[in-house]
């Protein structure tokens, strides 16, 4: 087992790189068999920052014509939500009458993706579905399907692999969780 330390706290090993990928190699073939014979180009919508590594490893992945969009929320201060979702970036491109794939990191209280759901409707989006390379089961209260799920942890505080404690750790390739 790894330790780093990011800041004040030890954070310890928790999901191998090679897991990750294979979750997202089974993720990825479920969205491929949905959008194998689409007609249309859907657009990946990544959640920046915290999706850029999953983004780059699910697009990689994925056979049908796509376009990627970002957009950048934020919610966390250190360790814990604050509740509120901000939009630190708009949307980087009109998605009106567009199929969307949000590319999210993990999802948690699911604020975010309630967020993400209305401003995608508002933007005249003509569908929108959640893929999300982490979910916390027990911290999720939301009505909202979650389409894609690469993997379910436990309601404990994790970095790497995109996933930040005060934006560090982002560029870590193992998931690390808080070692207390
Ligand atoms: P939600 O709005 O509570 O569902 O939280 C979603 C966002 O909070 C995610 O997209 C992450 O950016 C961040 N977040 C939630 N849990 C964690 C975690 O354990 N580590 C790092 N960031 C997290
Ligand atoms: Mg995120």
């Amino acid at each position: 087992m790894q330790r780093v330390k990011l800041y004040d706290k030890t954070f310890r090993t928790f999901i191998t790189n090679d897991r990750i990928m294979s979750a997202i190699d089974d993720v990825a073939a479920k969205i491929n068999d949905d959008f194998k014979d689409c007609e249309d180009i859907p657009v990946l919508l990544c959640v920046l920052n915290g999706s850029i590594m999953f983004m780059g490893e699910l697009m990689k992945r994925l056979s049908f014509n796509c376009q990627t969009v970002s957009i950048k929320l934020t919610s966390y201060e250190g360790t814990n939500t604050t509740g509120r979702v901000k939009q630190a970036m708009g949307l980087t491109a009109d998605l009106t009458g567009r199929r969307v794939i949000v590319v999210e990191d993990i999802v948690d209280s699911g604020n975010t993706i309630v967020e993400l759901k209305q401003i995608l409707a508002d933007h005249g989006a003509s569908e929108s579905r959640i893929c999300t390379l982490l979910l916390k089961p027990d911290a999720y209260k939301k009505d909202i399907v979650l389409d894609y799920v690469a993997m379910e942890i436990p309601n404990d505080f994790i970095v790497g692999f995109g996933l930040d404690y005060d934006e560090l750790g982002r560029n870590l390739k193992d998931i690390y969780v808080l070692d207390e």
